[in-house]
This record gives structure tokens, C-alpha cells and sequence, in this order.
């Protein structure tokens, strides 16, 4: 079977369906940003990924370059690049799930929301071409500043008639992967076993790791925990401050993207008990968007998991975030209500 890149828009890009020598079914997945810091290494682990048969690399520029360098990856998926708004559509078109990983990231000062007037503009757009092109996909949605990109992405689906509110993921994976690696650190525990739910969203203190339900347990001091949770909060500042002005967060989190669109289309295969925190429409809270585990199915969101026992630490800090959080929400609402 051949690994074909197609980078022009003369290419055929139709999917082969129904292998028979593959007990997995063919699976699309777009990632839209592909040759930017997160969009690359991302595109190289989804094309590690078995549950993929075809990848699609967008961006607005410089993807057949990535596209060809990573079809030649003797895995299982084809890939093809798309260049320039013309061929979004065609980079879209049939696919499964697609990850947004597009837009501006932070320099050493900036909060995420500081990104919000390049990127909210950006996210937009592509989320009416995914209304129009592949409106049944579950969207991963990476660009910050997630706390309003996920709004923004729920109105323009609205408007278009295809807002499913199963099918639409705020990631928050890096939140947990942090957690995990500083709590096996700080508890000595073994890092490959522990798990950490982290809730709320995703900026500073709207990050709220649960460590109350960390296992295995550790023996942590309070002390402890308020260190860790706010190196949780703080860890993509930690990146940005050490890249001294060249980014946020690209390698770690093409990992985190990765771990995540797994985990979907592991749902979406019906594989059982697939469960990963997510930014999503939500009832755990008064909030209408809110981050806690979820349950992964055949048609996305199966399950909305609720906090479970918290510490009056993390009781707290979930009344403390809460403001912020609905205030990053509504700027979110407002600029898709105002500007389409
Ligand atoms: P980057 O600048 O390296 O790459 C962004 C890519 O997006 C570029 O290749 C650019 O050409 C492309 N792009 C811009 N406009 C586009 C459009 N309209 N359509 C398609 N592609 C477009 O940035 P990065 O480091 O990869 O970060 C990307 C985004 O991810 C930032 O907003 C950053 O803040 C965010 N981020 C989120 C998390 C998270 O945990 N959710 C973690 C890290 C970074
Ligand atoms: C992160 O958490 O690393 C990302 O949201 C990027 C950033 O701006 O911190």
C-alpha cells in the first residue's frame, strides 16, 4: 500500500475504505496548524498512531514540506498536505476528528488571553469550515486561549446549525500530563502509574489539579500540594520563560494533543472505559464550559464525570477560578455573536 503526499489541489485524496487485513476501521484525521511548533511533532505522532489510515496536514503555509517528510514514516496512514485557505475544504472533508493546533502562542509577559484578538479570529474561521465540511467531527481544540476558543467554536456551530455539544473538546491534557510529572517527582512515586483528574479550564488559576484524588498516594504536606498546584498552574509560563521569547509549550504538547485525539478515536472505535479530562459543555458546574473527566464514546462525549470528594483546599480554589472562567467564556460568546 503506498504513502502518498499530496500537496497540491489537482491531488486525488480519496480515502481507501474497508481493508479487510485491518481489524481497526479506517479513521481522518485533520490537523489544522500543521507545520507550526505543536502542529508538526503532533503530525508526526499521529502518523505513529495505528488508529489512523489518513492525515491530513493544514496550515496556511509551508505544509508540503512537512507532509512529504513525514509520509515517508513507513506506518500505517496516508498523508496528504493542504496549503492555503483554498484547500481547506479537501483537508477537511470526511474526517473523523480534527485538531486545531492554529494560532499565535505566548511571549515571556503575555497571559493566554493576551492571544485572544489574533487567535480568536483564526479559530473562527476554521470552525465554519468545519460546520461546512465535516460538521460530525470531533473537534480537538488546542488554540488559547482555550477558555474562550471552546465558546467561540460552540457559538459558530450554532449559527451553522451543526453544534453538537458531544463533539467538542477543549484540550486540557498538558494540565494533566503536568500534574502527573510533578507529583511522581515530589511523592517519588512511579510517574507511569499515577493519575491526576485536573478540572476548571486552562489558564493560571482556572487550572485546578485535584491531587486529593492523585494516586498512588503520596505522602504530600499541605505545603506540598500548594507548591504543586501551583506549578500545575503555572507550567506553560514555566515553558514560555525558558523559551525566552521563541513560544509556549510545542513538544509536551504535541504529546498531550496526541494522548487526547487517541483517546477519541478510541471512543469512537467503542473501545470501553476511555476516560480523559476535557474543557467541555458542562453541568458540573453553574459554568456552561468546564474541564473534568469525561467519557469517551462512539459519538464523543458519552459521559460528563463530576468532581468527586474534594479538599476544602480545592474547594477553595474551585470557587476562585470560577469568575475568571465565566468572564474568559462570555468575551468568547461575545466576539462570535458580534463578528458573524
Ligand atoms: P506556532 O506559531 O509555532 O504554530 C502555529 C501555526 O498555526 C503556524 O504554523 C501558523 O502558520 C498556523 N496558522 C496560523 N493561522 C492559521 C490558519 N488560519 N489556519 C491554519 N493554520 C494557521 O504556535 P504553536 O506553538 O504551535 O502554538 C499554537 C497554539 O497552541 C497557540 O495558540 C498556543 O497558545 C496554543 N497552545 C495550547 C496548549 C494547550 O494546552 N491547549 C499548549 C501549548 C500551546
Ligand atoms: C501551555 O499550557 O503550555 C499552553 O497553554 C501554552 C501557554 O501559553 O502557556
Amino acid at each position: 500500500r503506498s504513502i502518498k503526499s499530496l500537496t497540491t489541489s489537482s491531488s486525488s485524496h480519496i480515502l481507501r475504505r474497508g481493508y479487510a487485513s485491518e481489524a481497526v476501521p479506517d479513521r481522518k484525521v485533520a490537523v489544522l496548524g500543521a507545520a507550526g511548533g505543536i502542529g508538526q511533532p503532533l503530525a508526526l505522532l499521529m502518523k505513529l498512531n495505528p488508529l489512523v489510515s489518513s492525515l491530513a496536514l493544514y496550515d496556511i503555509a509551508n505544509t508540503p514540506g512537512v507532509a512529504a517528510d513525514i509520509s515517508h514514516i513507513n506506518t500505517r496512514s496516508e498523508v496528504y498536505g493542504y496549503s492555503g485557505e483554498a484547500e481547506l475544504g479537501k483537508a477537511l472533508e470526511g474526517a473523523d476528528v480534527v485538531i486545531i493546533p492554529a494560532g499565535v502562542p505566548r511571549k515571556p509577559g503575555m497571559t493566554r488571553d493576551d492571544l485572544f484578538n489574533i487567535n480568536a479570529g483564526i479559530v473562527k474561521g476554521l470552525c465554519e469550515a468545519i460546520a461546512k465540511h465535516c460538521p460530525h467531527a470531533l473537534v480537538n481544540m488546542i488554540s488559547n486561549p482555550v477558555n474562550s476558543t471552546v465558546p467561540i467554536a460552540a457559538e459558530i456551530f450554532k449559527k451553522a446549525g451543526t453544534y453538537d455539544p458531544k463533539r467538542l473538546f477543549g484540550v486540557t491534557t498538558l494540565d494533566v500530563v503536568r500534574a502527573k510529572t510533578f507529583y511522581a517527582g515530589k511523592g517519588k512515586v512511579p510517574v507511569a502509574e499515577v493519575n491526576v483528574p485536573v478540572v476548571g479550564g486552562h489558564a493560571g488559576i482556572t487550572i485546578l489539579p485535584l491531587f486529593s484524588q492523585a494516586t498512588p498516594k503520596a505522602n504530600l504536606s499541605d505545603a506540598e500540594i500548594t507548591a504543586l498546584t501551583k506549578r500545575t498552574q503555572d507550567g506553560g509560563t514555566e515553558v514560555v520563560e525558558a523559551k525566552a521569547g521563541k513560544g509556549s509549550a510545542t513538544l509536551s504538547m504535541a504529546y498531550a494533543g496526541a494522548v487526547f485525539a487517541d483517546a477519541c478515536l478510541k471512543g469512537l472505535n467503542g473501545a470501553s472505559d476511555v476516560v480523559e479530562c476535557s474543557f467541555v459543555q458542562s453541568t458540573v458546574t453553574e459554568l456552561p464550559f468546564f474541564a473534568s473527566k469525561v467519557r469517551l464514546g462512539k459519538n464523543g462525549v458519552e459521559e460528563v464525570l463530576g468532581l468527586g470528594p474534594l479538599s476544602d483546599y480545592e474547594k477553595e480554589g474551585l470557587e476562585k477560578l470560577k469568575p475568571e472562567l465565566q468572564s474568559s467564556i462570555e468575551k468568547g460568546i461575545k466576539f462570535a455573536n458580534q463578528v458573524v
